[in-house]
């Protein structure tokens, strides 16, 4: 699906993890030892870095992407998808050896558990020659913690020197550095990963913990919605639409990509947050990573419906 070239559509980074999801959908999780019928398998792009490009790039951002595939047919098949959506790819390198795969198990509830091999995603230990002209001039960079941290942190670290604002996912959750933390404008975490960095279970005593270290926080926290916060201003809350849920993989990536088109477009939080959950109510109506964002048109749809 290529969306349609808008000259007015806000440049978005992302530097950022691809993966092959190879999905399974279950019942029920095995447990260990167990073995269990699947009722489906599916072979999906995903990777968070990749899955957030494809969402700001759907739902109206001109978007940049920078990382990793391997040489194998994956690496193919995966660089053919961001081309697809319409995507900059001249940032996305290819080295020898496998891409990364995403194992994931998704239940019938719509609850997925997932294993990441990186693969090439652990290649990108830096920025190449000519990643900080692909970054100037983004609205915003998105970052996810899917790479190594010290290619996280370079990025970060040109973000901050071409006056980037830096959106980050800290997932999957690890403990993330003093200087990392300091090069952050906007921190989305969910509510896990809130309460893993915080030791706060309650969603407004996580965004107040953690706005004494970045400037700006959402916390999504699933089908209750949102809660977003900035230092100095009333903490929002956004509300999640109740929908069949088919496959959530991904639909946190899906928020974090619209929520930065929106805000790049020049919307207020409530709207923004409105957007991106827009955007990810639909996403968890579709199975996959990859396969599930919607385009513009059908955020704007669903929008304009109340
Ligand atoms: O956030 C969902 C993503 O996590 C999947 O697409 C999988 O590749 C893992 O990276």
């Amino acid at each position: 699906m290529t969306p349609p070239s808008n000259p007015a559509a806000p440049r978005i980074a992302v530097f950022g993890s691809v993966n092959m999801d190879l999905v399974a959908y279950v019942s029920t999780a095995p447990g260990s030892g167990e073995t269990v019928w699947g009722t489906r398998f599916a072979q999906v792009p995903g990777g968070k870095g990749a899955n957030q490009a494809v969402a700001a790039a759907r739902a109206g951002g001109d978007v940049v992407f920078l990382g990793a595939v391997g040489d194998d047919a994956f690496g193919t098949l995966l660089r053919g998808n961001l081309v697809e959506s319409g995507i900059e790819v001249s940032g996305l390198r290819t080295v020898p050896g496998a891409s990364g795969v995403a194992h994931i198990v998704v239940e019938s509830s719509g609850d997925n558990s997932i294993i990441v091999i990186p693969g090439a995603n652990g290649e990108v230990t830096g920025l190449r020659d000519g990643d900080e002209r692909l970054l100037a001039g983004s609205a915003a960079l998105l970052l996810q913690l899917e790479l190594p941290m010290e290619g996280v942190i370079a990025a970060a670290r040109a973000g901050r020197a071409a006056g980037v604002p830096t959106i980050l996912t800290p997932a999957p959750a690890r403990e993330l550095p003093d200087e990392l933390v300091g090069l952050v404008d906007l921190l989305v975490p969910n509510q896990h990963e809130a309460a893993a960095m915080t030791g706060e279970q309650d969603p407004y005593r996580a965004l107040d913990a953690l706005l004494g270290l970045v400037p700006e926080v959402i916390i999504t926290l699933g089908e209750d919605g949102a809660v977003h916060g900035s230092r100095g201003e009333r903490p929002v809350r956004g509300q999640a639409r109740r929908v069949a849920v088919v496959d959530t993989t991904a639909a946190g990536d899906t928020f974090c990509g619209a929520f930065a088109v929106a805000r790049a477009e020049g919307r207020g939080r409530e709207e923004a947050l409105r957007f991106a959950a827009a955007a990810a109510a639909i996403s968890v109506q579709r199975p996959g990573a990859g396969t599930s964002m919607p385009d513009r048109a059908e955020i704007d749809r669903l929008l304009a419906k109340g």
